[in-house]
């Protein structure tokens, strides 16, 4: 299911941030050039693979721009989005897939409080990770 949602949020305490919603794009700027970005999606209830019950949100691409990584702002971008997610579309846990051999992005969800739902040891290695928010 795709959700549209066009809503620019400037609700920052530091004035050199802002976020933006686009579509299914969620964009942090700082002094208005994008440093870090996430693409997020509703997944069905009945969705098997993911074995969740009720409606889970799931984030794609969780990215910052190689100027500004380090810098806190995936952690800052990732918070405005659980908030998001929770506040405005009411749907109650964030989901990802992470390889993992991603050490900097499983660092960054086990700092955010994600545990671990299923992994898989195909090809391409992965963790399920989720989060109650
Ligand atoms: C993962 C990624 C999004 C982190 O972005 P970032 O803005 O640099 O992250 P932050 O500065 O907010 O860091 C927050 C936490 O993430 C972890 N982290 C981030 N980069 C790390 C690194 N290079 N090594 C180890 N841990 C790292 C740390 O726990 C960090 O907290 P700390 O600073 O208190 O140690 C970024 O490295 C990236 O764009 N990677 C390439 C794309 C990618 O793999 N995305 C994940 C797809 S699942």
């Amino acid at each position: 299911m795709i959700i549209k949602y066009n809503k620019f949020i400037n609700e920052s305490a530091d004035n050199n941030i802002k976020f933006i919603v686009e579509e299914q794009r969620f964009k942090l700027l700082v002094n208005n050039e994008l440093a870090s970005y996430c693409i997020f999606g509703k997944i069905d209830a009945n969705n098997r693979f993911l074995k969740f019950k009720e409606e889970v949100i799931e984030l794609h691409q969780v990215n910052t721009i190689e100027k500004y990584k380090r810098k806190g702002y995936a952690e800052i971008l990732l918070k405005k989005i659980f908030d998001y997610i929770k506040n405005t579309i009411h749907i109650n846990y964030a989901i990802l897939k992470v390889f993992k051999s991603n050490i900097p992005a499983i660092n960054l969800y086990n700092k955010l409080g994600f545990e671990l739902k299923d992994s898989s040891d195909d090809e391409n290695p992965i963790f399920l990770m989720y989060k109650k928010l």
